[in-house]
């Protein structure tokens, strides 16, 4: 073989390898943050005492989407519910893990109570006069995405969604995720 196309095979090579470990790069190392949302709220054991008590359960599905080619361990964490920026309830998350490419989902149950406001809040009152709570609904799952055994690095998805309950139906409305 003449010395011309054998340096030819070797450039060729070259180039091919360069271009694998590129794909590899930019696809299965590039480690993203899961995303993590509120798929279906459903409202549960809904109850008033007086005017301003509003007692019910929040059954909420959480997806933990991972994109990556490696499982997400995340750590325990809370689910926060709040309504005008406090707090009107909160679940607890075990700590689990979604596979590689998967979305996980799992439900979490929240009491939510306004009995945790000030009964002077004004907007409590004109919010309950007009028939639609808007509240919120938080988490940060913290944890690490595990690729081919060896590489371990620090990710965690941050869930912000919004949503309405409807006092009348009892049923949440408008649920946004970011
Ligand atoms: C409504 O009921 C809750 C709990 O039963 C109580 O804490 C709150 O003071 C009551 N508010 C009014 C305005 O009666
Ligand atoms: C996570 O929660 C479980 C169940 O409550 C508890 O046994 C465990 O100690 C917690 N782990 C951490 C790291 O807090
Ligand atoms: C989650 O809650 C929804 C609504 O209540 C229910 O239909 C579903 O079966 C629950 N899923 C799990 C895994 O418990
Ligand atoms: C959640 O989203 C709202 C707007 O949709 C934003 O104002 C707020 O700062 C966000 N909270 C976090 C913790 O990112």
């Amino acid at each position: 073989m003449g010395r011309g196309k054998c340096l030819a095979y070797v450039a060729a090579f070259v180039v091919f390898q360069t271009i694998i470990i590129l794909v590899f790069a930019l696809t299965v190392m590039r480690i993203k943050n899961p995303k993590v949302r509120l798929g279906v709220v459903a409202v549960e054991d809904f109850s008033t005492t007086n005017s301003t008590s509003i007692n019910m359960r929040l059954v909420a599905q959480v997806t933990v989407k991972n994109t990556n080619f490696g499982h997400f361990k995340y750590e325990n964490s809370t689910a926060t519910i709040s309504y005008g920026g406090m707090a009107v309830g909160e679940a607890f998350i075990p700590k689990g893990r979604a596979r590689a490419r998967q979305t996980k989902r799992f439900n979490v149950t929240v009491d939510v109570t306004t009995d945790r406001l000030s009964s002077s809040s004004s907007n409590l009152v004109n919010d309950i006069n007009s028939g639609v709570l808007a509240m919120s609904g938080e988490a940060k799952l913290s944890g690490k995405v595990h690729l081919m055994k060896v590489i371990k690095k620090k990710k965690s998805g941050e869930m912000n969604c919004t949503m309405a309950v409807n006092l009348a139906t009892r049923a949440v409305q408008d649920l946004k995720c970011e």
